[in-house]
């Protein structure tokens, strides 16, 4: 097959400094980012490109013929944060500027250096709809749950009980982020195995899912940044690309799951547990205040057609979300009451990449034998 058989999507993000504390993007980030990728597109590396953000988070949307994992798309991606920093977040001295630029230069793959990146290579289909994904102030395995219930839940996709093609069910590639290792599990069959690693979600994330003949069917970020960088830098804030209709779960039930506004890690200064609130990309909804919080899941709707992206429609800007974003509100209230008390704050595990280490030093030789 050739390359131009082929179309990637590549989303990379990076928080690269925000307005007034971690909360939403300063416009002119946006603006900057857009003109550069736009000379990339002129310059025909890219076919197409959407910049948007997710709270505080820069999002670059592509479209290429490049395939995954490509230096000049990865190099690219650095190069646009890098100016977008340069030229807006330090003149502006917005908060936390270049903030998720951990390496000192690019070298080949943004994978590793702090930015986060979901990349899905496929052939397109006659029609070929695809859903981006996109949190703030949570970590990779915020997907875990909403992808199980996409690609192996009866009760939430119909198509895997109704649709003969969707019958034979998909693989998930699981990685284990503590050794780097990456595990295939077919579902049905081994369900409960998947739900044996998956369900815990700090250590375990999703990466890619294939329907079982083999069509790329998601694709996940699953970069930790505290584990890159060995201490506290903010959270991950994943994305996820996810393909929909006509043999794969509809766009319905890509965002069906989302109605559930699920606990994740993140939050306050990346310590805390809250619900994950489905919000329009619109500016009213697109920021995260409460508490820096609580966490926020954006979906954009796109057709994809030779590899150009045609939309988005702003997913979530529907009022069927509204009961899903007050029962949000109101688990952020209930988890708010418990301040910080374990099983609001984190458990020491993740507690350890924060700067509670630090404050627990301070109390080490005060401790004595108890009577
Ligand atoms: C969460 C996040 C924020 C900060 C918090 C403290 O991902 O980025 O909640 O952790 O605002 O930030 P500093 O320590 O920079 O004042
Ligand atoms: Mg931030
Ligand atoms: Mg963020």
């Amino acid at each position: 097959m050739s390359m131009k058989d082929m179309t990637t999507i590549s989303v990379i993000k990076a928080d690269v400094g925000s307005l007034a504390g971690h909360h939403v993007v300063h416009p002119k980030q946006l603006e900057v980012a857009r003109e550069r990728l736009e000379r990339a597109r002129r310059d025909e590396l890219l076919v197409d490109f959407h910049v948007t953000h997710c709270g505080d988070d820069l999002q670059l949307i592509m479209s290429h013929r490049m395939g995954e994992n490509n230096t000049k798309i990865h190099e690219l991606a650095w190069a646009t944060f890098t100016e977008v920093t340069e030229k807006v977040s330090r003149p502006l001295k917005l908060y936390a500027a270049g903030q998720d630029l951990l390496a000192e230069a690019f070298s080949g793959n943004v994978r590793g250096m702090g930015p986060g990146a979901a990349e899905l290579e496929f052939q397109e289909r006659a029609s070929d709809p695809i859903v981006i994904l996109l949190a703030d102030k949570t970590s990779p395995g915020a997907w875990n749950l909403p992808l199980y219930k996409i690609f192996a839940d009866p009760f939430n996709t119909a198509g895997l009980v109704i649709d003969p093609v969707l019958h034979n069910g998909f693989s998930f590639d699981v990685l284990d982020t503590h050794t780097g290792l990456s595990v295939r599990l077919r579902c049905p069959e081994e369900l409960y195995d998947l739900l044996a690693l998956i369900g815990d979600h700090n250590r375990y994330v999703i990466s890619k899912v294939f329907r079982k003949d083999g069509l790329p069917s998601a694709a996940a970020s699953t970069a930790r940044l505290s584990m890159i960088a060995g201490r506290y830098v903010g959270k991950d804030d994943p994305v996820c690309i996810v393909r929909a209709q006509s043999g794969l779960p509809a766009v319905g039930e890509v965002l069906e799951p989302f109605a559930f506004p699920h606990l994740v890690p993140g939050w306050m200064r990346g310590s805390h547990h809250g619900p994950l609130m489905p919000v329009s990309v619109s500016e009213s909804q697109n920021k995260c205040t409460r508490f820096d919080g609580p966490p926020r899941v954006v979906a954009l709707g796109f057709q994809v057609s030779n590899a150009r992206l045609v939309g988005p429609s702003d997913l979530f800007a529907d009022p069927a979300f509204d009961t899903a974003r007050t029962k949000a509100s109101e688990i952020a209230y209930y988890m708010r009451a418990h301040g910080p008390f374990i099983p609001h704050r984190l458990g020491p595990e993740e507690m350890e990449y924060t700067t509670l280490p630090s404050v627990l030093e301070k109390l080490k030789d005060r401790f004595q034998k108890a009577e």
